[in-house]
This record gives C-alpha cells, structure tokens and sequence, in this order.
C-alpha cells in the first residue's frame, strides 16, 4: 500500500510511516519541516496551509506520487499556543480543507487526527462516546479548528461521497516528542526538568486527570484505520483513541520521578486558559470496528518513555539546557532554534 501521511515530521506522524515501514508499506511524507529524527522515509517540503488554486497531481499543483489513502496528522497542534496565535488555528482548518480538496479531486480515503479537545471541558460525562461532541462547547481555537475540520469531512463524505476515518487522540506520549524547543509536551518537559534536578509546574494542579496513550497504541489503531478503510471494511466512522483510564498529572510526574530515581520538587498552579482539565476516552468503538485494543497502561508507558528519552539524551547531550517558554511572537511561530552541539 502507498500511504501520504501528512506532517510526518512530527511525533505521531514519525512513529506511524516506520510502523506503516515495517508492515511493508511505503509512506511518502509532507511537512514543512525537514524530520529530525529518521531519514527513514521521503519528506516533500511543503506549507500545507496556503490558498491553493490547484491540486490535480497533488496539493498546489506540486507532483506528488501515487498514493492509496492520505492520513491527515499536520496542525498547529499546541492548545495553549492557538490561544495566543488564533490564526494559527485558521491554518489547521485551511490545511484540512486543501487536504480534502486533494482527496475529493483524487477520489483518495482519508484518515484524520482530532482530538479529544473536541468535547470540550465541561466534565459531563464519566467517559466520553463519540457522540457526546457538541461544537456548543467548544473550548479553544484548537478545538474550534478541529471541530471544523470534522464538520468539512462529514460535509465531504455527504457531498462528494469521501471516504473517511476521524480518530480522535489523547496526550500520546513515549517516543520522537521531546523537541521542547520546537513544541513543549506535557511529559516529555517534565522528564528534561526532572532528569535535571529542577522543580515542575503542574498546570490544572492535582485534579487534572487526563488519558495519558503510549504512542504506539495510538500508531497501532491509526495502522488499523489505514488498513481497513483501504480495504473497504470500515469507513465513515468517527473513533476515540486512548487508553480508556484517568491518571491525574500528578501521577504521571511521580511516575517519571521514580523512573528518573529522583525526588520531584512539584508546583501546582491553576489551568492555562483553553485546556481540558478532565477527560477519560470511552475506546469500545476502536475495539469493535478495528478489534484494537491499547496494550500499555501508563505505568508500564512512562518507563518506556523515560527510557528513550534517556537514550536520546545520552545521544544528544547538547538538549541537556534549561528549558524557556517561547514567549515572543517569534518564538511562537517558530520556536527556539535547535540546541547546537557545544
Ligand atoms: N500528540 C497528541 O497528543 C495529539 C492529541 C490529539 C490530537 N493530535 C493531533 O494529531 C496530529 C499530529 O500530532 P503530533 O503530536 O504528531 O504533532 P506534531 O506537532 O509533532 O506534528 C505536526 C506536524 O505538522 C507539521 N505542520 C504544521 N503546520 C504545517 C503546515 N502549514 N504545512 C505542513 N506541515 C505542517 C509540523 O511541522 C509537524 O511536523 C495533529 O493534527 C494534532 O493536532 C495530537
């Protein structure tokens, strides 16, 4: 199968081409930005977020090879920075929009990363099914531009017959998602601070809880999506991936603390404006139409996290500076500049 994976420079997008790689696939990526972490796969250069008049061959008329099926993943895809940067969030909706321009003209399925940011934070439900989105509570730019982005997919799929799979994903952590200085996580941040003796900042304090997903849960059910909407089996389903359970933030520091065989120096502050402060993914419709099911609960997760952010680290010794928020509209639109060897 030839596979367009959109934003495959980023975390998601890098650990799903090598798992697509190693099923015997090939994956041809678009990012605007060079992977920093594998040469593994091909990577067009290219803004997804332009207005573009063109698309036969690919988007903007650029050539760009024969595929069987596009998964979607490039965004602006930090909450709290779309706060800041509301255009940021156009962007993402445009980029859906070319994508599926692309699709509709190519006759291609899509695959699409949302998230559970589009059910808002409202704590109404224990776990949240599929059908409890309600753009009504839409809590962020981010959310507003995925929730637009689903909304233009099922128009799409109404209109022009596109076949589609939304996914939508939680916190995934675990593997290539500690480049701080381009996009600060949640849990990678806090192994670099951690692993460095510093103090942390728990934004959302200690009721926070969130469903923390081992990347390669999350590769595995996108994996399925691709396979079965390829293969004609399912499409046109909108799906919840996590790992199904609430670990509050301060778990998930302690957790890493441990790993690191350190004493953690913890801060609780309130929520940053436009988060999520409590979700749990109600993931039995991911397991019925893709028979997946998560293998890694996050006690089992973050020692495997620490461990290859540990050997990264050994590998890039360079990365180990103290962490600075971008603050300035340049540093938000481009983040720092990659840490040089010394
Ligand atoms: N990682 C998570 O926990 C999570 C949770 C929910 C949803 N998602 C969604 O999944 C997708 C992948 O997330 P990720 O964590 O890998 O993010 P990421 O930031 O690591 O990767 C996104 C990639 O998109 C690229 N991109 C951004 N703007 C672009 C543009 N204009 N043209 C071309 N490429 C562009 C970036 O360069 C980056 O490599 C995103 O859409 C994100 O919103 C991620």
């Amino acid at each position: 199968m030839r596979v367009l994976v959109t934003g495959s420079s980023g975390q998601i997008g890098t650990n799903l081409a090598l798992r697509l790689q190693a099923d015997g696939h090939e994956v041809f990526g678009v990012d605007k930005r060079q992977n920093t972490w594998t040469d593994a796969f091909p990577t067009l250069l290219q803004d997804l977020a332009g207005h573009y008049p063109a698309f036969p061959g690919g988007i903007g008329g650029v050539e760009y090879p024969e595929v069987d099926v596009v998964v979607h993943l490039a965004a602006h895809a930090k909450v709290h920075q779309l706060v800041r940067q509301p255009h940021r969030a156009l962007e993402n909706a445009i980029m859906t929009f070319n994508v599926l321009e692309y699709c509709r003209q190519l006759a291609l399925p899509l695959v699409f990363s949302s998230t559970r940011e589009v059910y808002g934070d409202v704590h109404r439900f224990e776990e949240y099914a599929e059908e409890a989105a309600d753009f009504a509570f839409t809590e962020s730019p981010y959310s507003a531009a995925k929730i637009a982005s689903e909304a233009f997919i099922y128009a799409y799929a109404r209109c022009y017959g596109l076949n589609y799979l939304v996914f939508r994903f939680s916190n995934v952590y675990g593997r290539y998602d500690n480049d701080l200085w381009r996009m600060d996580r949640v849990l990678p941040l806090f192994m670099h601070q951690l692993s460095r003796g510093e103090p942390i900042t728990i934004f959302g304090g200690d009721e926070k809880v969130l469903d923390f997903t081992y990347v390669d849960d999350c590769v595995d059910g996108i994996a399925r999506g691709v396979y079965a909407i390829s293969e004609g089996r399912v499409a046109n389903e909108t799906i919840n991936l996590a790992y199904g359970q609430g670990n509050t933030l301060v778990r998930a520091a302690e957790l890493i603390a441990t790993e690191l065989s350190v004493e953690p120096t913890i801060t609780l502050a309130p929520s940053l404006l436009g988060e999520v402060t409590h979700y749990v993914a109600d993931i039995r419709k991911a397991h019925e139409l893709l028979d997946w099911q998560p293998q890694t609960p996050l006690a089992e997760g973050i020692p495997k996290g620490v461990a290859w952010f540990q050997e990264w680290r050994a590998a890039h010794p360079e990365e180990d500076k103290p962490f600075v928020r971008p603050q300035s509209a340049d540093e938000l639109e481009h983040g720092f500049k990659q840490p040089t060897p010394a």
